[in-house]
């Protein structure tokens, strides 16, 4: 696991730039998943002007919602849907037909989880996965007590993550009870797995998720046992870790790292 850690929401994010750069630079057709909720929103922005600067060219990327609640129609003004067409589709050049997202009214609900599946395993698994954090620890809606090996189903959201969640939809009354998302091993299968979070309102779950015991009881503590996991954090949200002075040495000193590897080679 590797915990970036930068001053600000701003730097955190041109972090996060520069690998979403490299993935996409990588491959022919990258499988990006992104989240909802406030802290990406800063990401997006980067993207699209990177996009509008000739910097980053969408056209093969093919995205993954995460999540969509059960009973909202795409174009609800608050489904996952609408909020990725306002805080980045709109202005970017994806084709319609590289987006996946996650129908929150289908006629069959297990059928609808079952083609996420399916959708995933059809463009050879997911490359990259950004989350953000619930205080509660849920990852995409996996709350509190989600099996650690959970496929993409139906999941209640927690009282906590409704009244959150009530500030957007205007009462807990419209608020959704239940959502759609993928599960823990959906999430786990994927080769690389991200997490933001910006803030002192963030800094227990982040304690929770990177230094704390892996439970299905916090279930983003799963990130601990992924390969390939990055965790980027303000410093804010850093400040309860024990180790923090140490992720921060380690990742600057990385590239140090790199080129005594190589040269060790060259000897
Ligand atoms: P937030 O939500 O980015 O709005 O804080 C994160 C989450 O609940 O996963």
């Amino acid at each position: 696991m590797e915990i970036i850690i930068k001053e600000t929401p701003e730097k955190v994010a041109d972090e996060i730039l520069k690998r979403l750069k490299k993935i996409i630079n990588k491959k022919r057709h990258p499988v990006i998943g992104l989240p909802t909720g406030n802290t990406p929103k800063i990401i997006y922005k980067k993207m699209i002007e990177a996009h509008k600067k000739g910097e980053m060219d969408f056209s093969d990327i093919i995205i993954f919602a995460h999540d969509e609640y059960v009973g909202i129609p795409g174009n609800h003004p608050n489904s996952t849907k609408t909020y990725f067409k306002e805080n980045l589709l709109n202005e970017l050049n994806i084709p319609e037909k590289n987006l996946f997202f996650i129908n929150g009214t289908p006629d069959d609900l297990k059928v609808e989880c079952r083609k996420v599946e399916e959708a995933i395993r059809d463009v050879g698994g997911i490359d990259f996965q950004l989350f953000g954090i619930g205080k509660d620890g849920h990852i995409g809606f996996n709350e509190p007590g989600s099996s650690l090996n959970s496929r993409t189903r139906v999941k209640p959201l927690t009282f906590s993550t409704i009244r959150y969640l009530s500030k957007i939809f205007g009462s807990e009354e419209e608020t959704p009870r239940f959502c759609i998302t993928m599960g823990v091993g959906t999430i786990m299968d994927s080769k690389e797995v991200a997490i933001v979070a910006f803030g002192y309102e963030k800094k227990d779950a982040v304690k929770r998720c990177v230094e704390g015991p892996i439970t299905s009881a916090f279930p983003a503590s799963i990130i601990q046992m992924h390969p390939k996991a990055k965790v980027y954090l303000d410093e804010k949200a850093a400040s309860l870790l024990d180790e923090k002075e140490y992720y921060k040495w380690a990742y600057e000193n990385k590239e140090k790292m790199y080129d005594y590897l190589k040269n060790k080679k060259e000897v």
